[in-house]
Protein backbone atom coordinates (compact mmCIF):
# COMPACT_ATOMS: atom_id res chain seq x y z
CA UNK A 1 0.00 0.00 0.00
CA UNK A 2 3.01 2.41 0.90
CA UNK A 3 3.70 2.15 -3.02
CA UNK A 4 0.46 2.97 -3.58
CA UNK A 5 0.43 6.37 -1.27
CA UNK A 6 4.11 6.93 -2.87
CA UNK A 7 2.94 7.07 -6.60
CA UNK A 8 -0.50 9.36 -5.55
CA UNK A 9 1.43 11.90 -3.40
CA UNK A 10 4.51 12.25 -6.11
CA UNK A 11 1.32 13.03 -8.58
CA UNK A 12 -0.09 15.66 -6.15
CA UNK A 13 3.37 17.06 -6.39
CA UNK A 14 3.74 16.61 -10.28
CA UNK A 15 0.37 18.11 -10.65
CA UNK A 16 0.98 20.85 -8.20
CA UNK A 17 3.78 22.79 -9.91
CA UNK A 18 2.34 26.13 -10.68
CA UNK A 19 3.16 26.57 -14.33
CA UNK A 20 0.98 29.92 -14.79
CA UNK A 21 2.05 31.55 -11.94
CA UNK A 22 5.82 30.68 -13.20
CA UNK A 23 5.62 31.97 -16.81
CA UNK A 24 3.20 34.89 -15.39
CA UNK A 25 6.18 35.31 -13.53
CA UNK A 26 8.99 34.75 -16.10
CA UNK A 27 7.84 36.64 -18.72
CA UNK A 28 5.83 40.02 -16.87
CA UNK A 29 6.73 39.76 -13.72
CA UNK A 30 3.43 39.28 -12.66
CA UNK A 31 1.34 37.08 -10.44
CA UNK A 32 -1.35 35.80 -12.94
CA UNK A 33 -3.65 35.80 -9.75
CA UNK A 34 -4.54 38.96 -9.44
CA UNK A 35 -5.15 39.57 -13.31
CA UNK A 36 -7.96 38.87 -16.02
CA UNK A 37 -10.40 36.20 -14.28
CA UNK A 38 -7.50 35.84 -11.28
CA UNK A 39 -7.48 32.10 -12.22
CA UNK A 40 -4.06 30.43 -12.49
CA UNK A 41 -4.46 28.66 -15.92
CA UNK A 42 -3.89 28.57 -19.32
CA UNK A 43 -6.94 30.50 -20.63
CA UNK A 44 -5.83 33.23 -18.22
CA UNK A 45 -2.38 33.06 -19.42
CA UNK A 46 -3.81 33.22 -23.08
CA UNK A 47 -6.14 36.42 -21.65
CA UNK A 48 -3.59 38.40 -20.20
CA UNK A 49 0.02 37.25 -21.86
CA UNK A 50 -0.86 36.36 -25.16
CA UNK A 51 -1.92 33.29 -27.28
CA UNK A 52 1.47 32.01 -27.31
CA UNK A 53 2.09 31.75 -23.55
CA UNK A 54 -0.94 30.50 -23.02
CA UNK A 55 -0.73 27.48 -25.55
CA UNK A 56 2.53 26.97 -23.45
CA UNK A 57 0.83 26.58 -20.29
CA UNK A 58 -1.67 24.39 -21.37
CA UNK A 59 0.33 22.13 -23.18
CA UNK A 60 2.59 22.09 -20.14
CA UNK A 61 -0.61 21.79 -17.94
CA UNK A 62 -1.36 18.73 -19.86
CA UNK A 63 1.73 17.00 -19.59
CA UNK A 64 1.65 16.93 -16.06
CA UNK A 65 -1.58 14.92 -15.98
CA UNK A 66 0.55 12.53 -18.92
CA UNK A 67 3.42 12.72 -16.69
CA UNK A 68 1.78 11.52 -13.58
CA UNK A 69 -0.06 8.83 -15.65
CA UNK A 70 2.68 7.60 -17.50
CA UNK A 71 5.99 7.96 -15.45
CA UNK A 72 5.13 7.88 -12.19
CA UNK A 73 2.06 5.39 -11.99
CA UNK A 74 4.45 3.01 -13.72
CA UNK A 75 6.40 3.53 -10.61
CA UNK A 76 4.09 1.55 -8.83
CA UNK A 77 4.31 -1.32 -11.18
CA UNK A 78 8.16 -1.21 -10.82
CA UNK A 79 7.80 -1.46 -7.02
CA UNK A 80 10.02 1.80 -6.57
CA UNK A 81 10.91 2.67 -3.95
CA UNK A 82 8.97 0.45 -1.74
CA UNK A 83 9.31 -3.13 -2.69
CA UNK A 84 6.45 -4.51 -1.39
CA UNK A 85 3.49 -6.54 -2.53
CA UNK A 86 0.35 -4.65 -2.31
CA UNK A 87 -3.37 -6.45 -3.10
CA UNK A 88 -3.59 -3.02 -5.45
CA UNK A 89 -3.22 -4.96 -8.80
CA UNK A 90 -5.75 -3.13 -11.43
CA UNK A 91 -3.15 -0.75 -12.87
CA UNK A 92 -5.78 1.10 -14.50
CA UNK A 93 -6.90 2.28 -10.93
CA UNK A 94 -3.40 3.12 -10.53
CA UNK A 95 -3.00 5.50 -13.41
CA UNK A 96 -6.42 7.24 -12.73
CA UNK A 97 -5.89 7.78 -9.05
CA UNK A 98 -2.34 9.47 -10.03
CA UNK A 99 -3.80 11.34 -12.87
CA UNK A 100 -6.69 12.60 -10.11
CA UNK A 101 -4.26 13.23 -7.84
CA UNK A 102 -2.25 15.50 -10.62
CA UNK A 103 -5.65 17.26 -11.23
CA UNK A 104 -6.21 17.80 -7.58
CA UNK A 105 -2.55 19.32 -7.06
CA UNK A 106 -3.17 21.61 -10.12
CA UNK A 107 -6.27 22.91 -8.22
CA UNK A 108 -4.55 22.95 -5.34
CA UNK A 109 -1.30 23.59 -5.42
CA UNK A 110 0.54 22.92 -2.50
CA UNK A 111 3.31 25.33 -3.94
CA UNK A 112 1.65 28.53 -3.87
CA UNK A 113 -0.99 28.41 -1.22
CA UNK A 114 -3.40 26.11 -2.19
CA UNK A 115 -4.80 28.13 -5.06
CA UNK A 116 -4.13 26.71 -8.28
CA UNK A 117 -6.24 26.50 -12.09
CA UNK A 118 -9.22 24.64 -12.76
CA UNK A 119 -8.78 21.23 -14.08
CA UNK A 120 -9.09 21.39 -17.15
CA UNK A 121 -5.37 20.80 -18.70
CA UNK A 122 -4.38 18.80 -16.32
CA UNK A 123 -7.34 16.22 -16.51
CA UNK A 124 -7.43 16.66 -20.54
CA UNK A 125 -3.57 15.44 -20.01
CA UNK A 126 -3.77 12.35 -18.24
CA UNK A 127 -6.91 11.01 -19.93
CA UNK A 128 -5.89 11.44 -23.47
CA UNK A 129 -3.19 9.03 -22.59
CA UNK A 130 -6.36 6.15 -21.69
CA UNK A 131 -8.99 6.71 -23.28
CA UNK A 132 -7.53 8.98 -26.40
CA UNK A 133 -10.55 8.10 -28.73
CA UNK A 134 -13.42 9.68 -26.04
CA UNK A 135 -11.20 12.75 -25.20
CA UNK A 136 -10.60 13.75 -28.91
CA UNK A 137 -14.58 13.79 -29.42
CA UNK A 138 -14.31 15.87 -26.33
CA UNK A 139 -11.46 18.08 -27.58
CA UNK A 140 -13.77 18.32 -30.70
CA UNK A 141 -17.01 19.49 -28.31
CA UNK A 142 -14.83 21.94 -26.68
CA UNK A 143 -13.94 23.53 -29.93
CA UNK A 144 -17.38 23.95 -31.46
CA UNK A 145 -18.41 25.41 -28.32
CA UNK A 146 -16.01 27.60 -27.78
CA UNK A 147 -16.01 28.57 -31.57
CA UNK A 148 -19.72 29.71 -31.56
CA UNK A 149 -20.06 31.03 -28.07
CA UNK A 150 -16.40 32.68 -27.58
CA UNK A 151 -16.59 31.28 -24.16
CA UNK A 152 -13.55 28.44 -23.28
CA UNK A 153 -15.03 28.26 -19.58
CA UNK A 154 -18.79 27.09 -21.50
CA UNK A 155 -16.42 24.99 -24.20
CA UNK A 156 -14.55 23.27 -20.71
CA UNK A 157 -17.46 22.70 -18.81
CA UNK A 158 -19.52 21.24 -21.66
CA UNK A 159 -16.23 19.49 -22.74
CA UNK A 160 -15.83 17.96 -18.91
CA UNK A 161 -19.43 16.63 -19.19
CA UNK A 162 -19.68 14.94 -22.18
CA UNK A 163 -16.67 12.97 -21.38
CA UNK A 164 -18.85 10.31 -19.06
CA UNK A 165 -21.48 10.90 -21.91
CA UNK A 166 -19.24 9.83 -24.48
CA UNK A 167 -17.85 6.64 -22.79
CA UNK A 168 -20.86 5.63 -22.17
CA UNK A 169 -22.86 5.63 -25.26
CA UNK A 170 -19.71 4.05 -26.73
CA UNK A 171 -19.95 1.03 -24.66
CA UNK A 172 -23.25 0.50 -24.43
CA UNK A 173 -24.85 2.29 -27.52
CA UNK A 174 -22.10 1.70 -30.51
CA UNK A 175 -20.83 -2.04 -28.53
CA UNK A 176 -17.29 -0.70 -28.27
CA UNK A 177 -15.03 -2.43 -25.74
CA UNK A 178 -13.37 0.08 -23.70
CA UNK A 179 -10.26 -1.25 -21.56
CA UNK A 180 -11.50 -0.53 -18.26
CA UNK A 181 -14.63 1.04 -18.76
CA UNK A 182 -16.08 -0.04 -14.92
CA UNK A 183 -13.22 1.72 -13.50
CA UNK A 184 -13.11 5.02 -15.62
CA UNK A 185 -16.47 5.74 -16.02
CA UNK A 186 -16.89 6.50 -12.36
CA UNK A 187 -13.80 8.61 -12.29
CA UNK A 188 -14.77 10.67 -15.00
CA UNK A 189 -18.27 11.60 -13.59
CA UNK A 190 -16.37 12.85 -10.76
CA UNK A 191 -14.00 14.91 -13.17
CA UNK A 192 -16.94 16.39 -14.69
CA UNK A 193 -18.45 17.50 -10.93
CA UNK A 194 -14.96 18.65 -9.84
CA UNK A 195 -14.76 20.87 -13.07
CA UNK A 196 -18.12 21.98 -12.72
CA UNK A 197 -17.22 22.92 -8.75
CA UNK A 198 -14.17 24.63 -9.65
CA UNK A 199 -15.97 26.19 -12.59
CA UNK A 200 -18.76 27.76 -10.06
CA UNK A 201 -17.92 31.41 -10.48
CA UNK A 202 -17.34 31.03 -14.18
CA UNK A 203 -21.21 29.59 -14.32
CA UNK A 204 -22.62 32.16 -12.02
CA UNK A 205 -21.01 34.89 -14.60
CA UNK A 206 -22.29 33.12 -17.60
CA UNK A 207 -26.09 32.97 -16.21
CA UNK A 208 -25.86 36.64 -15.17
CA UNK A 209 -24.57 37.69 -19.31
CA UNK A 210 -21.25 38.99 -17.86
CA UNK A 211 -18.54 36.01 -18.33
CA UNK A 212 -15.20 36.49 -20.65
CA UNK A 213 -15.80 36.24 -23.27
CA UNK A 214 -12.27 35.32 -25.97
CA UNK A 215 -10.66 36.97 -28.75
CA UNK A 216 -8.18 35.34 -31.03
CA UNK A 217 -6.33 38.71 -31.88
CA UNK A 218 -2.81 38.77 -31.20
CA UNK A 219 -1.34 39.92 -28.72
O1 LIG B 1 -10.08 25.98 -17.99
C1 LIG B 1 -10.32 27.23 -17.45
C2 LIG B 1 -11.37 27.92 -18.26
O2 LIG B 1 -12.45 27.04 -18.49
C3 LIG B 1 -11.88 29.16 -17.62
O3 LIG B 1 -10.82 30.01 -17.30
O4 LIG B 1 -9.77 32.15 -16.73
O5 LIG B 1 -11.96 32.13 -17.93
O6 LIG B 1 -11.87 31.45 -15.56
P1 LIG B 1 -11.11 31.51 -16.84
Amino acid sequence: MLNLLFVIILSYLVGSIPTSIIISKLVKGIDIRQYGSGNAGGTNVFRVLGWKWGVSTILLDALKGAVAVIVVARLYLDNIPFNNITPFDDFTLVQILCGVAAVIGHIWTVFAGFKGGKGIATALGFLMTIITVDMLVAIGIFLVVVYFSRYISLGSLTAAVSVPVILFVRENLFGVHIAGYGVILPFAIVLALLVIYTHRKNIDRLLKGNENKISFGKK
